[in-house]
């Protein structure tokens, strides 16, 4: 168990509570459960899955491999702003690659990374249902598609 400190500790557990009140604990809600704690928290604590696994009686191991398997939760600390990137074919095809080293460039951190500042984490996403308009990336709930390389600072700068 990982110890937070108490204001972090209460923030988590509101989190909680206030996801079960809104969507009640039947195991067909753990999704969107998982889904509204992440948006408060930024990512999903520990603490957080420990708590839903005495509420859905399951083993943390379950509720983890649940939060783990979808790419817009996280169960790591992010940064303040997370772009998600579209690795798939489609978007590839169409120059998706050096969109992808644009960001890494301008933000010089690697995927899976936070940027040392906290402001952004750089993750990687399979298809996010806009191929018609690839390459594409999400920036938070912000979806950015037909990107070119030279775009990427000013799509970045609107953030700052
Ligand atoms: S392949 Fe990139 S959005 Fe579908």
């Amino acid at each position: 168990m990982i110890v937070l400190d108490a204001d972090i500790s209460v923030k988590v557990h509101k989190a909680v509570q206030d996801a079960i009140q809104k969507y009640g604990a039947s195991d067909d809600e753990l999704i969107p459960i998982l889904i509204h704690i992440n948006h408060d928290l930024g990512y999903l604590p520990s603490q957080a899955l420990e708590e839903l696994s005495v509420i859905f009686k399951k083993p943390k191991s379950k509720i983890f491999s649940v939060a783990s398997f979808y790419g817009m939760l996280s169960t790591t600390p992010v940064g303040r702003h997370v772009i998600r990137f579209c690795e798939s074919a489609p978007c590839h095809v169409v120059g998706g690659r050096v969109v992808f080293q644009a960001l890494i460039d301008v933000l010089k951190i690697n995927p899976g990374e936070t940027s040392k500042d906290g402001k952004w984490t750089l993750l990687t996403t399979s298809c996010l249902g806009i191929c018609a308009v690839g390459p594409a990336f999400i920036v938070d709930d912000d979806i950015y598609g037909n990107v070119a390389p030279a775009q990427v600072q000013t799509i970045l700068a609107r953030y700052e």
